[in-house]
């Protein structure tokens, strides 16, 4: 396997950071996703639900990169549950996008944004069915899910056929759901780290900023590599092109006893 890449459990890789496009809009998407690819990214995640798929489309389009070089991740709308509703609405993001197929596609979350912790097993099971339905006829290379906890990702492995390749959660330091984690690395699924950075609030905490000095790097380079020290695949956002540029420039090593540091510390954001 390339050093740069995870390997999911039906052996198709995904480059190892990110480019994330949540809370950038449609008419900064083409820029952001441009300057991401100029500068080496060539995994892409976006959501039907972030209504950017058609400037990321186009950037990807536009761009000199050949559609089997770049990954693209996109999801299905939490809100939407239900066989054909999920075929639908992989239909949209996939003209949205104007590809033929998704490297990567997840059901968004278990329950709507405006109704967490509803229960929607039942549809959860047969969005799932039509995902399996999508990969098993190649329009998507892997399939998983996001925001999903231990309870709900059991429920698809007690009534569907595919494991999840996937699992995309929030993931930064002071946020590592140990249990999820260990559940997730037992059954092979990839744990993706959204808001690495915990969307910014950890970059001026003083612990990390010492400990960035000490590495020589910065607040962010630090806490991306932490993602990755923890077998995490970080998707940091940004449209600055500087930052775009440092976020993948993690080559470095966090030593044991400083991970033990961070593994200890609170979550900034409770
Ligand atoms: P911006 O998009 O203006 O660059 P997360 O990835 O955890 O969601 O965090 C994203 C937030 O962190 C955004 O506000 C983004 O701002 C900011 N950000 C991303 N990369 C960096 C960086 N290298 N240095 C400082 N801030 C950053």
């Amino acid at each position: 396997m390339n050093n740069a890449n995870f390997k999911f459990h039906n052996d198709v890789e995904i480059p190892k950071i990110g480019f994330g496009t949540w809370q950038i809009p449609n008419d900064e998407a083409f820029d952001s996703v441009t300057m991401a690819l100029k500068n080496g990214y060539t995994h892409i995640d976006t959501a039907l639900a972030y209504q950017n798929e058609e400037n990321v489309g186009k950037a990807i389009k536009a761009f000199d990169i050949s559609r089997e070089d770049v990954f693209i991740t996109s999801k299905l709308p939490a809100q939407i549950k239900g066989f054909e509703e999920t075929l639908k609405a992989f239909d949209e993001t996939i003209t949205n996008l104007d590809v033929d197929y998704l490297d990567l596609y997840l059901i968004h979350a278990p329950w709507p944004w405006d109704d967490m912790g509803k229960d929607c097993t039942e549809g959860n099971i047969q969005s799932w069915k039509a995902m399996e339905q999508l990969y098993n006829e190649g329009k998507i290379k892997a399939i998983g899910v996001s925001n999903f906890e231990i309870k709900d990702i059991q429920a698809l492995l007690d009534n569907c056929d595919i494991v999840p390749m996937a699992n995309q959660i929030p993931f930064y330091v002071g946020r590592d759901q140990e249990d999820l984690l260990a559940f997730c690395k037992e059954h092979n699924i990839v744990v993706e780290a959204y808001s690495p950075l915990a969307t910014g609030e950890l970059l001026n905490n003083d612990d990390i900023k010492t400990l960035a000095d000490k590495y020589e790097v910065t607040p962010a380079q630090l806490l991306i590599r932490y993602c990755l020290e923890r077998d995490t695949l970080p998707l940091p956002k940004s449209t600055h092109e500087e930052r775009i540029i440092q976020n993948k420039e993690v080559d470095f090593e966090i030593s044991e006893e400083d991970m033990k540091q961070l593994m200890q510390m609170e979550d900034v954001r409770k």
